[in-house]
């Protein structure tokens, strides 16, 4: 008798010309296979994937299906069963499969520990059996919806060694599976493996953000202190209590704030300039970069899927790049005003009188 492989599920031995939909919806994996024609071939929700086996395609399946067919797809109420046949059901697919089953994995993996010559598989990373056992705490945590998601790269080196030493039906289980299931598993995992570092398009801050942070920190400061070590700093003379130069300006990047406190006006009491230019508007101005992302939460009512957050270009955000953007310039006027254009008294004057 021929037999359905409902790959990651179970085998099921069926009389010869069996229509394939109705063994489907007989033994219930028909969940998302609503067949609403029931069988008259025009409306295609039967469609499963013929990965072996399966009779000659039919004209009415090649116009519900189009090219779909090329991959694969049949659908199962015209598909009789005259010989062994393996079919992927929507709706228990491998990966999901093994979300049902993680005991059919526990089982691969209680027999690599105790059949397998761990320290000769290739992998990443040397498979020893306290990693093994590792893998099936994380594996059960996984399903169970928790936990850090197992090293997917040793399970598919330890699947792939099993595949091609033809070692999957030696692995005793009471859970049905096929070579093709545990293929199936080495895709899935295949594309859970995290791609390499470079690659990614986004990464943890730490450890790898970090890394590249304390090794720059680093670089500055150990090339910083080798330049000290040869090279004075432009130091004008040593300052004289007595003797206040005139103007009096601070380093560069404070005579923003300098500018400020000259430019704000005497409100009296707590507003008078110092305290406004000083503290109160540079206060201001920190609050306001940090507030820029929530406010743009509120102000772009016009992007349509608000549930992903935008990138970093200016089409993407231009209510917080402009915003930032113009504070930073009006920030590095004050530093340029303060810088070229204040004279003795803090007087405005031109660079070039
Ligand atoms: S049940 Fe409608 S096409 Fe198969």
């Amino acid at each position: 008798m021929p037999k359905v492989i409902i790959l990651g599920q179970e085998e099921i031995e069926v009389e010869a010309g069996a229509n394939l939909l109705r063994v489907i919806q007989q033994h219930g994996y028909d969940r998302a296979l609503p067949a609403t024609c029931d069988g008259r071939c025009t409306c295609s929700t039967c469609a499963v994937r013929v990965l072996k086996g399966g009779d000659e395609v039919k004209p009415c399946e090649k116009d519900l299906l189009k090219d779909k067919i090329e991959k694969n797809w049949r659908l199962s109420c015209q598909v009789l069963v005259e010989q062994d046949i393996e079919v992927e059901v929507p709706g228990y697919e491998v990966a999901e499969a093994l979300e049902i089953e993680p005991g059919l994995l526990a089982d691969i993996l209680d027999y690599c520990a105790e059949h397998l010559p761990l320290a000769h598989i290739r992998s990443g990373q040397r498979i020893t059996l306290k990693r093994l056992r590792d893998l099936r705490r994380r594996v059960h945590a996984l399903v169970e919806g928790g936990g850090d998601p197992p090293d997917f790269e040793i399970l598919r080196d330890l699947l792939v060694y099993l595949l091609d030493r033809d070692l999957v039906k030696e692995i005793p289980s009471r859970h049905p599976f096929t070579e093709r299931t545990v293929e199936m598993m080495v895709q899935v995992f295949e594309k859970r493996i995290p791609a390499p570092l470079e690659e990614r398009e986004e990464i943890l801050t730490y450890p790898y953000y970090l890394y590249v942070v304390f090794a720059l920190f680093f670089f500055l400061l150990g090339g910083l202190s080798i330049y000290a070590l040869f090279v004075d700093a432009p130091l004008e003379q040593a300052a004289t209590p007595t003797f206040t130069p005139n103007p009096e300006k601070a380093p560069w990047y404070f005579l923003g704030i300098q500018e400020l406190l000259a430019i704000s006006p005497n409100l009296g009491g707590f507003l008078n300039s110092i305290a406004l230019g000083g503290v109160i508007l540079p206060g201001l101005l920190v609050f306001f970069w940090m507030a820029i992302p929530y406010i743009e939460h509120r102000l772009e009512f016009w992007r349509s899927d608000r549930s992903q957050p935008p990138g970093r270009r200016l089409r993407e955000r231009p209510v917080t790049v402009a915003l930032f953007t113009l504070t930073v310039f009006l920030f590095v006027a004050l530093i340029i005003v303060g810088t070229y254009f204040r004279g003795p008294n803090w007087e405005f004057v031109l660079p070039w009188r």
